[in-house]
């Protein structure tokens, strides 16, 4: 049987199925019940070979658009693709070439089933927004949502029809190079971000040609890498899997993500991937996730490096045993499964279930319809890169910058008769400002902070770099280094800063020193740039210092004496436009930091939700040789920027916390209110924020919780009455049987422009 025939056979069903559908008063046969019929019709054509197919994944391999590969690994993959044993392919891109790829697949196999084309759609596609954290430090759901929506609307036009995004993975561990794709540290606003982005992504109607099946990555625990260190083994407690890593993945669950994507560590010393309690038991299980899973790369053959497996069959039987359907690059399923089944080793319903899932989400899709409805080169064309998406990149770009410091209001600049010296490698890059994990797009399309301040032309801009940047070509093979040694630039830079009004120094990370395999131990300001900013500031103290990075960065120095900090992270495509106005006063900055600020590399894990522990504080405040309670010797315990910092243009009073009673029954919802004023001379937008504290719990509870935020603007003197709502969804958690409970008993709840807040009541939950 070939496509027409399976396709005349799946449309004549759903012919039938709407012609009763239309019979039945009811909505009996939901789309839903139509796929389902059309899944399990497909299925009974299948030969377990073709099923084991559908289960395969395979990197694009050669060059697509011309002949076939003829010898070698890259020969039998094409085979592979024409005998119909492969389900899916990654990281072949671009209408025309997912055409052809697409075309062997429905043209020359038996069933014609098409593929679902993944790729890592990570912060865009051409058009780059900034990067995940960096949208996560505006705190803004709707914006981050557009930001996805553009991503898709690209990548769909490109040929992709699903997204290895959002990561969801919380971390507390900046030196993990992957803080820069993920949500910042707290579940609470991770999992709002990434309901955002997830329902940014597929949007109403997963079959409209401008949206992309979701994957929330990686599941579960990759972001507690011991010590940071890539692809380390993660050893975490039930409460901080239940309570902190598992909430981001089950509302993306719950907003209908279409897949999820193994972790490529162990827990418990059971790699996530071949993780039964992790994927049958908890996802599959009790979140009744019907979507598929996704190895990520190999990460079903490492289970033999892991130690786990004892050889190639071995992995390929426990990941599909504990619930992982697609097999990513390992080739185990596509040469072992078979096998398994055959011998008893694998129940078959295992796979028919497996291929079940990747069937529906194809038909979701609507590739059965029509299998190239990603491929339409003119819409590609309209598409990628139109002025709409800058727009909306830019609007994410300039929501994202957060205002770590600005003593005696130095920002914004004045715009006419100064003397402006910018100065840095990173401010007129044009690549780095793209970020990490952005493969599709075309290097050095940024623009630079350099053309974004050249816009304003009533100051005089005299740019030097100071130091120079090495940049790295591709985000697989070259270490990036910011220069270590030369600096011949110095001179210039010290000149210019001399004679300037003021100084906008632009200094960080480059944009490939983070992200997947980019941890590092050293977390300051890479190669000499201290050096160079010291030098800077001893012959101008009106030093602007804007911070390019993908994780936060360690910056005690700049913090004690630099006046005014701009935390820029990577903005993508329009990062010059995003800085330059911001510094310039276009826009009130207003970005909260998802991730804390540490003093150095020993606090890390440094998080805003830590324990109470049973020595908190200081018993002997006036005894400075009391040494025992829980503190280091040399450095405090606070942090250099709390979680949920950030600064405006204007200033932000916050007063009369009130809640109608204090003592509420456990069913009872809790309104909280209070009353936030401008109390400075811009007009501005602050992310007011609730935290609670459960005071005494059946297992220790964390000493503050984010359970609400609200984005306020408010005009120059203007006051708003701010309503937030606690409901048991907010005030329980999660018990090591992994039970979400809520006990009654004392909480306070905290309100404030940071984790550091200003108003505190207490409330009492009492059950009769
Ligand atoms: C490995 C990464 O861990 C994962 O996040 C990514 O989606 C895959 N590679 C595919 O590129």
């Amino acid at each position: 049987m070939n496509i027409k025939s399976v396709l005349f056979y799946l449309v004549s069903l759903s012919m039938i199925f709407s012609c009763s559908e239309q019979k039945q008063s009811s909505a009996s046969y939901s789309k839903k019940d139509s796929i389902n019929k059309k899944v399990d019709s497909l299925l009974e054509l299948m030969t377990l070979e073709e099923k084991v197919g559908q289960m395969n994944q395979y990197n694009g391999f050669w060059d697509v658009t011309g002949p076939g590969p003829t010898d070698g690994n890259a020969k039998l993959k094409y085979d592979h693709l024409k005998n119909g044993l492969v389900g899916s392919m990654l990281s072949v891109r671009g209408a025309k070439e997912v055409r052809a790829v697409q075309k062997i697949a429905v043209e020359e196999t038996r069933l014609g089933i098409p593929l679902i084309i993944g790729f890592d759609v990570i912060h865009g596609y051409k058009t780059l927004s900034p990067i995940p954290l960096a949208e996560a430090a505006s705190w803004d759901l709707e914006a981050i949502k557009k930001s996805a929506e553009v991503a898709a609307s690209e990548a769909a036009a490109s040929g992709i029809n699903w997204t290895f995004g959002p990561m969801v993975d919380i971390s507390r561990d900046p030196r993990w190079g992957r803080v820069m794709e993920g949500g910042g540290e707290d579940p609470y606003l991770g999992s709002a971000i990434a309901k955002a982005r997830v329902t940014g992504f597929q949007g109403d109607d997963l079959s409209s040609p401008s949206t992309i099946a979701a994957c929330a990555k990686h599941f579960a625990g990759y972001g507690f890498s011991e010590a940071g260190k890539e692809y380390n083994t993660v050893d975490i407690g039930t409460s901080t899997l239940y309570n902190i890593v598992l909430p981001p993945f089950k509302a993306a669950s719950d907003a209908g993500v279409k897949s999820m994507m193994n972790a490529f560590n162990d827990l418990n010393g059971v790699p996530a991937t071949g993780n039964k309690f992790l994927l049958r038991d908890i996802l599959k299980g009790k979140w009744n996730f019907n979507g598929f899973v996704v190895s990520d790369w190999a990460s079903i053959k490492e289970m033999e490096t892991w130690g786990y497996a004892k050889n190639k069959k071995d992995a390929a039987k426990f990941a599909v045993i504990a619930g992982s359907d697609l097999d990513m690059e390992s080739s185990a399923y596509v040469t072992e499964l078979k096998t398994l089944v055959e011998e008893g080793a694998v129940d078959e319903s295992i796979v028919d279930d497996a291929v079940r899932r990747i069937l529906t989400v194809k038909f979701e899709l609507g590739l059965f319809d029509d299998p190239y409805r990603y491929c339409d080169e003119a819409r590609e064309k309209a598409v990628i890169n139109s002025k709409a998406n800058h727009d909306a990149v830019l609007d994410m770009a300039k929501k994202s910058i957060v205002l770590l410091k600005n003593d005696n209001q130095l920002l914004p600049l004045e715009k006419n008769g100064q003397t402006i010296a910018l100065i840095g490698a990173l401010a007129s890059e044009k690549n780095s400002p793209l970020g990490s994990w952005r493969i599709a797009s075309d290097d050095n399309t940024a623009v630079s902070v350099l053309e974004g301040m050249q816009n304003y032309k009533g100051n005089t801009l005299v740019f030097k770099k100071g130091a120079d940047v090495s940049i790295g070509k591709t985000i697989f093979t070259e270490e990036v280094k910011i220069n270590t040694t030369d600096k011949s630039e110095f001179k210039s830079a010290i000149n210019a800063a001399k004679k300037a009004d003021k100084v906008v120094i632009v200094l960080g990370e480059h944009g490939f020193q983070s992200g997947e395999a980019r941890s590092r131990t050293d977390i300051g300001l890479p190669g000499i740039q201290q050096e160079l900013l010291e030098a800077v500031y001893a012959v101008n103290k009106n030093v602007v210092l804007v911070l390019n990075n993908g994780r936060p960065l360690i910056i005690n120095w700049a913090s004690k004496h630099i006046p005014a900090i701009v935390e820029a992270w990577q903005l993508g495509s329009q990062t010059g436009n995003a800085v330059a106005q911001v510094l310039y006063g276009d826009y009130n900055p207003s970005g909260k930091l998802p991730m804390t600020f540490p003093r150095n590399v020993g606090q890390i894990p440094i998080y805003y939700n830590y324990k109470n522990t049973g020595r908190p504080v200081n018993e002997q405040a006036d005894n400075p040789d009391f040494v025992f309670w829980s503190h280091y010797s040399d450095v405090e315990n606070t942090p250099l920027y709390p979680f949920g910092h950030g600064l405006s243009y204007t200033s932000f009073e916050y007063k009369n916390i009130n809640l109608s009673k204090t003592v509420y029954d456990i069913n009872e919802n809790i309104n909280i209110s209070f009353k936030i004023t401008n109390t400075g001379d811009f007009i501005g937008k602050e992310v007011t924020q609730l935290y609670i504290r459960d005071l005494h719990a059946s297992i220790t509870r964390p000493v503050k919780e984010l359970k609400g935020f609200k984005l306020v603007e408010l005009n120059i003197g203007e006051s708003k009455s701010i309503n937030f709502t606690l409901t048991k969804k907010e005030l329980g958690f999660y018990n090591n049987q992994g039970e979400f409970i809520v006990e009654p008993g004392e909480f306070e709840v905290f309100i404030g422009g940071s984790s550091i807040t200003s108003l505190k009541e207490k409330f009492e939950l009492v059950s009769k």
